[in-house]
């Protein structure tokens, strides 16, 4: 509403304030070398909130339009119970995996994020060492090949596009080849972002898309935004269209045929999207609603799972993200019929508030819920989880859940 806005723009303005001051940060500031004292991924996020400037917070944090969907994200674990049996030893407590033949020490991966930048210094490849340091599997959004190419990098790491290579014949074969030399395990063909959403937060906050790729929110000494001569901020009312036509089920087809690296097409939702998939011969799919970015009213992603599943038949492994915060979200995946769990914000604020030491606890503390609860249901390796862990029911409340 425009009557909200110069209230807004108040308070964007003390935050940006407060968040530049020094006696603030002095105070306000934990001891940053000490991780271990949040004791789970939503004091990472009270953390973050502290330190990054607010409209970097803002962008990392909003969903698309009413972000309907990004609370049903959090809200649809409430309807889906756990059924834990006893008695069962679980003094050792393996949740360590297999995808595609390749083993993970734990079903929790790491999902591609743009703007890193803006919530660390040299975000990707501080993320790319956390996730290397925690022993999980990372997606890669790019420029940190030379990291990835190095003894240090995550064993398991797949590339991110969203098919700008896929235009031409020429651009699609140079950008596989360029990753069959490296030592890349495949592709993540992100298939839910082919028009720029609404995010309103981030529109309200006249963020300029650039900054959370090129570094940070630019500001004066005195807390000021300062805008340079042809910044380009966040609008509505542009009606949606691109330069080239989007990709379709054809560019999978063509990328199918053109290599033998692992395909994984993140962001599909329904049944339909995922027969084709194993029909094309796509490796592997991820369930995402791009973490409430784009579309708004998708529903929540772990409601969507189970027909995704389903038309998976067993003959692909099915992956999921959205709104995994906790041990017992990615136990009830699993025992949904995911064969891994995808986080983003989580470790986007561990990386906001540690860097690469962040990411890794995230990781490493979403694991080590993953075993107590997995210990807790009776169950000791990911192999004995299955649908009779869980009852769906049809009600739910809203008190009680942190989003
Ligand atoms: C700040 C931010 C940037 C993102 N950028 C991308 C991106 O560039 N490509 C992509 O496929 N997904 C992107 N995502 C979506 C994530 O990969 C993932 O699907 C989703 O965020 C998982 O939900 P969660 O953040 O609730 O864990 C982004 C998510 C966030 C929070």
């Amino acid at each position: 509403m425009p009557s909200d806005l110069p209230r807004r723009e108040a308070l964007r303005q003390l935050g940006a304030f407060l968040a530049a001051s020094p006696l603030l940060h002095a105070a306000d500031k934990p001891e940053l070398t000490d991780s271990t004292q949040l004791a789970n991924v939503f004091d990472f996020r009270d953390l973050a909130r502290k330190l990054i400037d607010p409209v970097a917070f803002d962008y990392m944090d909003e969903g698309g339009k009413d972000e309907v969907s990004l609370v049903e994200n959090r809200l649809a674990f409430r309807r889906i119970i756990l059924r834990p049996r006893f008695l069962t030893d679980v003094h050792k407590i393996d949740v360590s995996t297999e995808l595609l033949g390749t083993a993970l020490d734990s079903p929790i991966y790491v999902c591609p994020a743009g703007g890193k930048n803006c919530f660390y210094r040299n975000g990707e490849e501080e993320t790319a060492r956390g996730a290397a340091n925690a022993g999980a599997m990372y997606i890669s959004n790019g420029g940190v090949e030379s990291f990835l190419a190095s003894a240090d990098a995550p064993s398991h790491w797949w590339q991110y596009t969203t098919g700008g290579q896929f235009r031409t014949e020429d651009s699609m074969l140079d950008f596989v080849e360029r990753l069959e030399d490296s030592n890349c395990t495949g592709i993540c063909f992100t298939v839910d972002n082919m028009l720029v959403s609404h995010r309103e937060r981030s529109i309200h906050n006249g963020l300029v898309r650039t900054w959370c790729n090129l570094g940070e929110v630019p500001r004066d000494s005195e807390g000021n935004i300062v805008r340079k001569p042809g910044d380009r901020t966040w609008v509505t009312g542009e009606y949606p269209g691109r330069l080239y036509p989007s990709p379709t089920w054809d560019t999978v087809r063509q990328l199918r045929d053109m290599t033998d690296l692992r395909i994984m097409l993140k962001g599909l939702m329904i049944a339909e999207d995922v027969e084709k998939s194993v029909e094309i011969g796509v490796d592997t799919v991820v369930v995402s609603n791009h973490g409430a970015r784009q579309l708004d009213h998708t529903g929540s992603t772990i409601e969507a799972l189970p027909e995704c599943v389903q038309a998976a038949s067993g003959k692909i492994p099915v992956l999921v993200d959205g709104g995994f915060r906790r041990g017992t979200d990615v136990l009830k995946a699993l025992a949904l019929g995911a064969t891994a769990v995808g986080v983003a914000r989580p470790y986007l604020w561990g990386l906001a508030c540690f860097g690469r030491e962040g990411v890794a606890r995230v990781l490493h503390l979403l694991k080590t819920e993953l075993a107590l609860d997995m210990g807790m249901s009776g169950v000791a390796g990911i192999r004995e989880i299955d649908s009779s862990l869980v009852r769906v029911r049809n009600w739910s409340y809203e008190g009680g859940l942190r989003l």
